[in-house]
């Protein structure tokens, strides 16, 4: 409905969670090809920590800067994924119809942290199977989607040996059990606090970074994938077996240089419908679960921005939003 307002976490300057306020915004107004979605639940994830505090990996300042904003967010409302009812479509969309529950990306064109949202119906929107709830649905997409692209790139394996480094986390948590799913034997690293939770998600063996250093064990893998950005290539080329694959989902300038040439994968993730329905149909079938670390009710952004800058939280933080009917 144009004129109306709506309620979105604005950040208009980089900084700290504090920078975000709660907001009345125009209401998004659907084009012909897209969807307008009342939001249910959505994620502070370590994407939007990023972005607002413009906290990059070394050596990616400028370029980052020039994409994300010179002087503050060139996009002020954050949130990568949404899910929620449809409740307008535009007069080209054929394949959602009002009153249907989806969850959706805007990937980088973010704006999930809203009331409302606009979806393209060609982009990564999918319906969400009747036994998930919003806040279910919407927790696998960040980890899932990133855990997803790097294993098909690095053709991950039935009965391969894969590493995963940062496996509490969002992409962690969903890493482990895909592995497990595609047939790897998975070791993970994370803190002992944590050991029970990646087991049961599927990890054959743990390792407690605290008090063990995987690239001095003299064990070795198909397979690396460093969610922490403390593994590098340089360090763990000596965990590799013949012909294995590392797997960098964060990394700095040098580190990536370093990687480079090597049988490396070095990338942002791809999100689309497809991986957004394999993820579904995943958790459909109770395959993969969602790990929520936290639930807070959308005033408390800030409270959520926090959690994530602790660099402690367990899978993901999800936001909820309460719509009267
Ligand atoms: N390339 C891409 O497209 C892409 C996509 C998504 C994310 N990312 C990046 O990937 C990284 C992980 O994302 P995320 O959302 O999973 O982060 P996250 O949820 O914030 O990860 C938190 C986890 O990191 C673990 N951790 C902390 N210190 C550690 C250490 N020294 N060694 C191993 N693990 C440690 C923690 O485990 P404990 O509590 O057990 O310590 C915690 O569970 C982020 O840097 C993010 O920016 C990249």
């Amino acid at each position: 409905m144009v004129g109306r307002t709506v309620k979105a976490a604005v950040c208009e300057r980089y900084g700290p969670p504090e920078v975000v306020q709660i907001r009345a915004v125009p209401n998004p107004v659907p084009a012909d090809g897209e969807v307008l979605v009342e939001a249910f639940a959505t994620t502070v994830n370590s994407g939007d920590a990023r972005l607002r505090a413009l906290r990059v990996p070394r050596g990616l300042g400028l370029p980052m800067r020039l994409r994300l904003g010179l002087t503050k967010p060139r996009i002020p409302i954050f949130g990568f994924e949404v899910a929620g009812r449809v409740t307008e479509v535009g007069k080209a969309v054929t394949r959602f119809q009002p009153g249907e529950r989806v969850v959706a990306s805007r990937g980088f064109d973010l704006g999930c942290h809203a009331e409302y949202v606009t979806v393209a119906e060609g982009g990564a929107i999918v319906r969400i199977p009747e036994n998930l709830s919003h806040q279910d649905a919407v927790a696998l997409c960040f980890g899932g989607t990133t855990a997803l692209h790097f294993f098909r790139l690095g053709k991950l394996a039935p009965d391969e040996a894969v590493l995963i480094n940062g496996a509490s986390g969002a992409v962690g948590t969903m890493a482990v059990q895909l592995a497990k799913h595609l047939g790897a034997e998975v070791t993970a690293v994370c803190s002992g606090a944590n050991a029970a939770l990646v087991r049961g998600l599927g990890a054959e063996h743990v390792i407690d970074y605290t008090t063990e250093d995987f690239t001095r064990n003299g064990q070795r893998y198909d397979v690396v994938m460093d969610n922490h950005g403390n593994a590098p290539y340089g360090r763990v080329k000596g965990s590799l077996r013949p012909g294995g694959r590392f797997l960098m989902v964060i990394g700095n300038l040098w580190q990536t240089l370093a990687a480079a040439g090597q049988k490396a994968t070095i990338t942002g993730t791809a999100t689309n419908s497809d991986s957004y329905q394999t993820l579904m149909s995943l958790a459909e079938r109770r395959v993969l679960r969602p790990v929520i670390d936290s639930l807070l009710p959308f005033p408390q952004m800030v409270d959520a921005h926090r959690r994530v800058d602790g660099g402690h939280k367990v899978g993901c933080v999800v936001v909820t939003f309460q719509h009267s009917e």
